[in-house]
C-alpha cells in the first residue's frame, strides 16, 4: 500500500478499537471511517458504515482479545464493506485470539485455532498481527488461508528494557520464549536465560529456574508473549525470589490479564509490569503503532526486516 493509495485507503475500528484505528490512521495519512454499532433490544448487532468505501482498500482494525463477543461484528463489517464495494478488505488484529488450542491435548476437543482462522480467512482477505502464539504451528500460513503477516515487537521490548532497566537479566519463562528472549537480550545488549516450565492446568504452573549466582547485581526482566492468568509471571517470580534477587521487572507483548492477573503478579513481588499496546491496559508503555503503520503500508519490506532478523 503505497503513499500514492492514501487517498484509497478507508481504516475501519471494531468495537473499542477506534482510538488504535485514529492513530493508526494519522501515523499513516489515511481516513478513518466511521462504524456505528449498537445492539437491537433482542441483543443482535446492529452495524452501519458512515462514508463510502466503494473502491477503497478497507483496513478493520481491532485487538481479538476477548474474542467472542468481537467476531460477528467483525464478520458484519467486512461483508457490509464488500457489500459497499471495498477493493479488499484486511484485518489488522494487533492481538490474534484462539492461536494457544492448536492441537487436540484430550479426546474430544475442539481445534478452535483451525475454526477461528477458517471463519476469519472466508470474510477478510489479508491479515497483520503481533507476535501469535506459534508454537505447535509453524507459522501463520499453517492455520489462515489468506496472506497472513506476523510482526514482532522483540526489538520494541529490547529498547524499552535498554532505556528503563539499569543492568538486566532478561529471563524468559519456557522454553518457547527463546525465540524471542535472544532478540531482546541482543537489543538491550544484556545477558539472558531460559526456565523450563510445566503447565499443569489453567491456573496451575511449576517453573524450574537455573542458578543465578553470578547475576544478583541484576534486575530480573521476566519476558513472555502472552500475560493471561498470570499463572506463568508469578511461578517465574516466586523461584526468583527463593533465589533471593532483585525484585523482577515482568515485560510482555500482550496484556490479556484474565481475572485477578495483574495483581496476583504484583502480589508475588513484580517491582513493575510493563506490556505493549496491543491490547489497551493500563500497563501499556510500548507504542507499537508505527511497527503497525508500517507493516500495512510497506509490507514486502516488513517482511524482509523480518526474514533479516532471522
Ligand atoms: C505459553 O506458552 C505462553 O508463552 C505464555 O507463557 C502463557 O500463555 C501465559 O499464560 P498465563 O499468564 O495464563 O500463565
Amino acid at each position: 500500500m503505497s503513499n500514492d493509495h492514501n487517498s484509497l485507503v478507508s481504516i475501519l475500528a471494531l468495537p473499542g478499537a477506534a482510538p488504535l484505528a485514529a492513530r493508526l490512521a494519522h501515523t499513516m495519512q489515511v481516513e478513518a471511517g466511521a462504524v456505528a454499532y449498537r445492539d437491537f433490544p433482542d441483543a443482535e448487532s446492529y452495524i452501519r458504515i458512515d462514508g463510502d468505501v466503494a473502491g477503497r482498500d478497507v483496513v478493520i482494525v481491532g485487538s481479538l482479545d476477548r474474542p467472542n463477543d468481537k467476531l460477528l461484528p467483525l464478520v458484519f463489517l467486512a461483508d457490509v464493506a464488500r457489500d459497499l464495494g471495498a477493493r479488499r478488505v484486511g484485518l489488522v488484529a494487533p492481538y490474534l485470539a484462539y492461536m494457544r488450542q492448536d492441537t487436540r491435548f484430550h479426546a474430544g476437543e475442539a481445534i478452535t485455532s483451525r475454526s477461528f482462522a477458517s471463519v476469519l480467512s472466508a470474510h477478510i482477505d489479508w491479515l497483520i498481527t503481533v507476535d501469535p502464539h506459534l508454537h505447535r504451528f509453524a507459522s501463520l500460513q499453517d492455520v489462515y488461508s489468506i496472506p497472513a503477516m506476523a510482526i514482532h515487537a522483540s526489538v520494541e521490548l529490547g529498547r524499552w528494557i535498554a532505556e528503563h532497566v539499569p543492568a538486566p537479566l532478561i529471563i524468559g519463562p519456557d522454553e518457547e520464549s527463546r525465540q524471542w528472549v535472544d532478540v531482546i537480550a541482543a537489543t538491550a545488549s544484556a545477558p539472558s536465560t531460559v526456565l523450563s516450565k510445566v503447565r499443569r492446568g489453567d491456573t496451575d504452573v511449576v517453573e524450574s529456574i537455573p542458578n543465578l549466582e553470578g547475576h544478583r547485581s541484576r534486575t530480573p526482566v521476566l519476558v513472555d508473549d502472552i500475560i493471561s492468568t498470570g499463572e506463568t509471571m508469578v511461578a517465574a517470580i516466586r523461584h526468583l525470589r527463593e533465589q533471593a534477587t532483585k525484585e523482577p521487572v515482568c515485560v510482555a507483548v500482550h496484556a490479556v490479564f484474565a481475572g485477578d492477573a495483574e495483581r496476583a503478579i504484583t502480589d508475588a513481588g513484580s517491582s513493575r509490569i510493563v506490556t505493549t499496546n496491543t491490547i489497551l491496559h493500563s500497563s501499556n508503555a510500548i507504542d507499537l503503532v508505527p511497527l503497525l503503520a508500517d507493516a500495512i503500508q510497506n509490507p514486502s519490506g516488513a517482511r524482509r526486516r523480518l526474514d533479516d532478523r532471522g
